[in-house]
């Protein structure tokens, strides 16, 4: 299966926010984000989203299947660290390498404007941490109770990534 990887544009926010709310609604357990927060976000949130993070997509036959974030952080003691967030595949592309595609696309982005990549992500999601493993994400710590969604707690695995 071959797919397009480009950037999410600014003037894509009804598709983002569609994928988006998809991935919250039906992972609740992964994201940190919540749906209902998100749900009830104006379509200017996500056209927010889309300028002051760069979002990959990866598309077959123009069809938004996944998606996969970079953040840097801003500040001289912080511009060296970005981070690794969003990632989604819908459940008709998954086990076709399109999220490797997609973490690869941040990755190469990442490059040549920071010097490590931060991920966090739950414990329990085996595909996801094997998917970062894969990738050479390496675990620097877990914070215990991370995340608490419908009265249960969720430890994280936070993750990092060298480039230099
Ligand atoms: C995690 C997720 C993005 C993987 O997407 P995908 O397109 O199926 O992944 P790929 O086909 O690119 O597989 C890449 C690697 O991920 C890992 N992986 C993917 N699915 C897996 C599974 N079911 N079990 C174990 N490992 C898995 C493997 O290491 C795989 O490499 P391999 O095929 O060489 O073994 C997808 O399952 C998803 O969107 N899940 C719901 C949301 C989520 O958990 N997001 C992550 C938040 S941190």
């Amino acid at each position: 299966m071959t797919f397009v990887i480009r950037r999410l544009r600014a003037d894509e926010p009804a598709l983002y926010r569609d994928i988006r709310l998809e991935a919250l609604r039906l992972h609740p357990d992964a994201f940190g984000a919540s749906f209902e927060d998100e749900a009830a976000r104006p379509l200017a949130f996500f056209e927010q989203r889309l300028t002051g993070n760069v979002i990959f997509g990866g598309f077959r036959d123009q069809e938004l299947l996944g998606t996969a974030g970079f953040m840097p952080e801003t500040g001289a003691k912080r511009a060296h660290k970005a981070h690794f967030w969003g990632m989604y595949v819908r459940a008709a592309a998954r086990g076709t390498g399109l999220a490797r595609q997609l973490v690869e696309a941040v990755l190469d982005h990442a490059k040549d404007r920071a010097e490590l990549v931060q991920l966090s992500v739950v414990s329990g999601n085996v595909p996801a941490r094997r998917l970062y493993a894969s990738l050479g994400f390496e675990p620097y710590g877990i914070e215990e109770r991370s995340l608490k969604v419908a009265g249960r707690y969720l430890d994280e695995v936070h993750m990092v990534r060298r480039l230099v």
